[in-house]
């Protein structure tokens, strides 16, 4: 962990507003991953966030990766792309799946070469996929239940159980591989159960495609979704992971290669923000610090990932709750509406806000002419 000491030795050299990357802590959660989950290859899920040191680290290390558009998929080309053209394409064939199973004609036209492994989850997807890339292997997004998970997915994509035969049937009609089956439980998932259920459904979907003839079927893609240890209230990876792990022997053959698309587990505890105050204000009886760094920045998670960070001063002393507000001059720019933090800081003081290291800075903007934090790797 990368101590307050130099924390506040990075913003004197640097400035503020910093977001700061432990190229250690990543290294390590991708370690537990792979450790905790040992039949699973681990896709790193290039959304959660797409700095191209961090899929460097990532890569150095061994990892796989999901992609989701052209440029997440050129940010890990980058780093086989000195390669001779036949050991590029096993690569990619063995290490990166295109996990959005809705795709624009134009990303299939250019991905056919590599003969990607694609997701689908409807009709309409498969006559693209036919047309525009017939090379893909495809796989099929199954519907699962995303109780629990702070950001939901399964309404926005996946096919029933309902639909899934005749969903693989019409892509091996279409003269489409269809190389498995995938899911994702919701992201920051609470509820392990969605993963048993999901391995289960998946299962039965297996069986039911042998028995119909179709026996080419050797990839189940177990998604996302591992919770980061945001707060005390997070059970640890190893628990759930047994529990995976269980079902997966039970129910899933050996000869069938399983992968994850962890985003969240291996980069939100590697991330860190360092802030300055730069106002204070007494607003209806609240103490209220406004700061360098905001939701249209750093902070963009509190809108779009539903995240609540918090953070810690550098300086001790007696506290209070407190709001903390972002440099523009939007009312939407609010981080945190009941921080405790200590009355008597200054102008010119730090704060920072650890665990921020997912889908934060990822989405990061101008506005308001206020540039993102400065990325310093560490
Ligand atoms: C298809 C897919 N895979 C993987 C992920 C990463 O999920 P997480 O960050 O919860 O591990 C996401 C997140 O939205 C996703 O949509």
């Amino acid at each position: 962990m990368i101590t307050a000491t130099v924390l506040q030795q990075l913003a004197e050299t640097h400035g503020t507003p910093l977001f700061v990357i432990d190229h250690d802590e990543l290294r390590s959660n991708y370690a537990t991953f792979i450790k905790n989950l040992p039949r699973v290859q681990a896709y790193y899920a290039v959304k959660a966030n797409p700095d191209p040191v961090i899929v460097k680290t990532l890569f150095e290390v061994g990892s796989s990766f999901d992609v989701s558009s052209i440029a997440e998929f050129e940010a890990v080309y980058e780093y086989i792309k000195d390669r001779p053209e036949p050991e590029q394409r096993q690569w990619i064939k063995d290490n990166i799946i295109y996990a959005n199973p809705i795709k624009a004609e134009e990303t299939l036209m250019k991905l056919d070469k590599y003969h990607p492994l694609v997701t689908f989850d409807n009709l309409e997807e498969i006559s693209k996929i036919r047309e525009c890339a017939l090379n893909s292997r495809v796989v099929l997004r199954l519907r699962v239940s995303n109780a629990g998970a702070m950001v939901e997915l399964s309404s926005k994509f996946g096919a029933s159980h309902d639909e899934a035969i005749d969903l693989i049937f019409e892509a091996v009609n279409a003269g489409l591989t269809v190389a498995g089956l995938s899911f994702h439980v919701g992201s920051q998932t609470t509820h392990f159960k969605n993963y048993m259920q999901a391995i289960n459904l998946a299962a039965l979907i297996f069986k039911e495609v042998k028995e119909r003839g179709y026996d080419k079927m050797n990839l189940l893609d177990i998604g996302g979704g591992f919770p980061a240890p945001y707060d005390e209230s997070v059970k640890p990876f190893s628990e759930l992971a047994k529990r995976i792990n269980t079902e997966l022997d039970r129910l899933i053959a050996p000869d069938i290669k399983i992968i994850a698309e962890p985003g969240r587990f291996i980069v939100a505890t590697a991330g860190t923000a360092v802030s300055k105050i730069i106002g204070k204000a007494v607003r209806h009886g609240k103490l209220c610090y406004y700061i360098d760094d905001g939701v249209y920045h750093t902070f963009s998670g509190v809108i779009f990932d539903h995240c609540q960070y918090h953070f810690d001063a550098f300086k001790t002393g007696p506290t209070q709750i407190c709001t903390v507000f972002g440099p523009t001059c939007d009312g939407l720019d609010v981080i945190s509406m009941t921080e405790e933090l200590p009355s008597d800081l200054e102008r010119g003081d730090l704060l920072s806000s650890r665990n921020i290291g997912a889908y934060s800075g990822a989405t990061s903007t101008y506005f308001n002419g206020f540039p993102p934090a400065k990325v310093i790797q560490h």
